[in-house]
């Protein structure tokens, strides 16, 4: 691995913490308290450019490389999960698909609105039955003369409540599995498409976790993104420069809880002196910064082959995989370390807990991730 920071990348961090420390950090409890979005946030960051981060500079992106995208979620991830992982999907899970499949109207009527923050967009794969097994698509789509008309229901769909616009997988033909899936930018005022249940959930609760329904949405057929059958290879694609994303989020979590347990345990007096003096606590502080470091460097590592424009399948399921089992280790020691203070909601300790167990799920579950890597090992 050959990773050298650039001046770019060092401003990129600076940027990007300055408003997460100002901005982004002060909202986060409440927002988890209240289980509410940060709009507000949202519009600075298309301001500041990062929901158009690696997108071409032709459609109005920043054109930047994937590491200072995972420096940017990091950065974020350390402030706020939720805000976090609202530009992340904007920029892998939507742009990026758009980017690598859309036709030139498509980018220029979707992905310059997108890349401003003007519009939010969600990626909506999960279904009810088609959660790992994500080929087990029963959302259709039936082509009527110049639409498609889509029927079914979708549902844990990051920003689906408020998304402006959704890139949806549907069966076009069921007779060729994977293959008879296609994928569709659907508009928020398509007729037939409507918002239906929103999680509350565990962590990430300054998310929007949302269902969405069709029930013959009309979709004009200019909007396959893509080919028909094309839909699984762009979703998996897409999660492809998710889960370097995901990783990047899980280690901002597990840098914040390490830092607050550093913090925490060179302040705490037990036993007439602090607590850092413990080899107790030593060995947790010297596990926790060893795994962190591991796991930041997989997912440079990940990033790195993106940019090379190699196929980083195995880079981005080891880095996902990875970086959400360490943000779950560091958590739960940081939450140690604090004691019964950790337990208590008035130490960010026990958001990040709760905040860094969705890293082991979404984007495919770390089941799924090790599937993937076998598969790319003994291909
Ligand atoms: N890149 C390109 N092509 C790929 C690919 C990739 N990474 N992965 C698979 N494909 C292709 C295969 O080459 C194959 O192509 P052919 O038909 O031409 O041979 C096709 O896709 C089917 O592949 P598989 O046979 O491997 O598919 P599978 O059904 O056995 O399983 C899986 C694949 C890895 C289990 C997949 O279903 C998967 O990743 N599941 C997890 C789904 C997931 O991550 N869901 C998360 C939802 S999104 C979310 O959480 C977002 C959010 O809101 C934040």
């Amino acid at each position: 691995m050959d990773l050298k920071f650039t001046e770019e990348h060092e401003m990129m961090r600076k940027m990007v913490r300055d408003f997460a420390e100002k901005d982004v950090a002060p909202l986060a409890a409440e927002l988890d308290e209240k289980g509410e979005v940060p709009f507000e946030n949202i519009k600075t960051m298309g301001r500041l450019g990062l929901l158009g981060l690696t997108a071409p500079e032709e459609y109005g992106g920043c054109g930047a490389d994937t590491i200072s995208y995972v420096i940017a979620i990091e950065e974020l991830s350390k402030a706020c999960a939720s805000t976090a992982i609202v530009m992340a999907v904007q920029n892998s899970l939507v742009n990026y698909g758009l980017t690598k499949f859309g036709t030139e109207e498509q980018k220029q009527k979707y992905l310059t609105k997108l890349v401003t923050g003007e519009w939010i967009g969600a990626f909506a794969l999960t279904e009810p039955g088609a959660g790992s097994d994500a080929a087990a698509q029963r959302t259709t789509a039936v082509r009527d003369g110049d639409f498609y008309v889509l029927n079914g229901t979708k549902h844990f769909i990051t920003n689906g409540g408020f998304a402006d616009v959704v890139i949806v997988f549907a069966m076009t033909d069921k007779s060729r599995g994977s293959r008879g899936i296609s994928a569709f930018i659907v508009e928020k005022t398509f007729p037939g498409f409507s918002v239906g249940k929103e999680e509350n959930k565990m962590g990430i609760r300054g998310t929007n976790t949302s269902e969405l329904i069709f029930e013959d949405c009309r979709v004009p057929a200019e909007n396959l993104l893509g080919k028909e059958g094309q839909g699984f290879k762009i979703a998996m694609i897409a999660l492809d420069a998710g889960r370097i994303g995901v990783g990047a989020q899980a280690v901002g979590i597990a840098q914040a809880a390490f830092e607050a347990a550093v913090e925490y345990a060179k302040t705490r007096e037990q036993f007439g002196g602090p607590i850092s003096r413990l080899q107790a606590i030593q060995w947790m502080i010297a596990d926790m910064a060893t795994r962190i470091e591991a796991a930041r460097l997989l997912v440079y590592n990940a990033a790195l082959k993106k940019d090379s424009g190699e196929r980083f399948t195995k880079e981005a399921a080891m880095a996902k995989l990875y970086a959400s089992e360490t943000a779950d280790f560091v958590v739960d020691r940081a939450l140690q370390i604090h004691g019964g203070y950790g337990y208590m909601k008035e130490y960010p300790v026990e958001r990040y807990y709760r905040d860094a167990r969705i890293t082991r799920i979404y984007e495919g579950t770390n089941e799924i991730q090790r599937l993937v890597i076998a598969h790319q090992v003994l291909r």
